[in-house]
């Protein structure tokens, strides 16, 4: 199981290395580890979140051309798995995505798992870090007060239109707090988003040349 997870993780490492938009293999390294955690306080299946911690990004509409062929090649990769257990990752990696914030809760322990250990690593200092790395790597804005945060959004806007790295707080990342799946999950999100909201209010006063 081990060596499983090893060679999974070779290949994970090697296909997102040099990914720039702040989902790069230090970004699964650490979902892994929330996952594990989340994963060892809910008693869910380690093996299945710690597989699909790993390749949840592989198959992403944001880092692949095309989603299908992604989950193909993931279907390969995880080939001499137990079909269940293959199923299962398969499920996880194609739900717990946040696509505009429209989609169904999740519904398996393994899934909700996986999935507050995705969001985890969008709160807090790193979240900050992602989100102007990934807002930079699309050509978006720091920020532009002309340009308001958008309350509902499709699948297509949320990824297309464009926004600002300041906006994304406002659309996805202060409402994560409410939508964390797991206990373990709530409480580490909890100082996350506290940092989050801080770190708004001094960005404001500078902006606003009180600070
Ligand atoms: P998921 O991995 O659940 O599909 P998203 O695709 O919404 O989540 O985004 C993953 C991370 O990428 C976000 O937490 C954020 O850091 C960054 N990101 C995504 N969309 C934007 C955006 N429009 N502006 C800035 N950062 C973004
Ligand atoms: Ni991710």
């Amino acid at each position: 199981m081990d060596r499983k997870i090893e060679e999974i993780s070779t290949y994970v490492k090697s296909k997102l290395e040099k990914e720039g938009s702040g989902h790069d293999w230090h970004h699964i390294e650490r979902v892994v580890k929330h996952a594990r955690q989340v994963a060892t306080a809910e008693g869910a299946n380690l093996f299945v979140c710690e597989v699909a911690a790993l390749v949840h990004d592989l198959a992403d509409d944001k880092i692949v051309a095309s989603e299908a062929e992604g989950l193909e090649e993931v279907k390969e990769l995880l080939k001499d798995l137990e079909p269940s257990d293959r199923e299962h990752i398969m499920e996880i990696i194609t739900t717990i995505s946040f696509k505009g914030g429209n989609r169904p809760p999740v519904t398996t322990l393994e899934a909700k798992v996986v999935q507050d250990a995705d969001r985890l690593d969008a709160l807090g200092a790193i979240g900050v870090a992602r989100t102007f790395v990934y807002a930079g790597s699309k050509g978006d804005l720091i920020y532009d007060p002309s340009i308001k945060p958008r309350d509902k959004m499709t699948v297509s806007s949320y990824r297309n239109e464009q926004s600002t790295a300041i906006n994304h707080f406002y659309e996805k990342l202060l409402t994560l707090k409410n939508l964390m799946n797991t206990r373990k999950g709530i409480e580490l999100a909890n100082q996350r988003h506290q940092f989050m909201v801080m770190f708004l209010e001094q960005f404001q006063d500078e902006w606003d040349g009180i600070k």
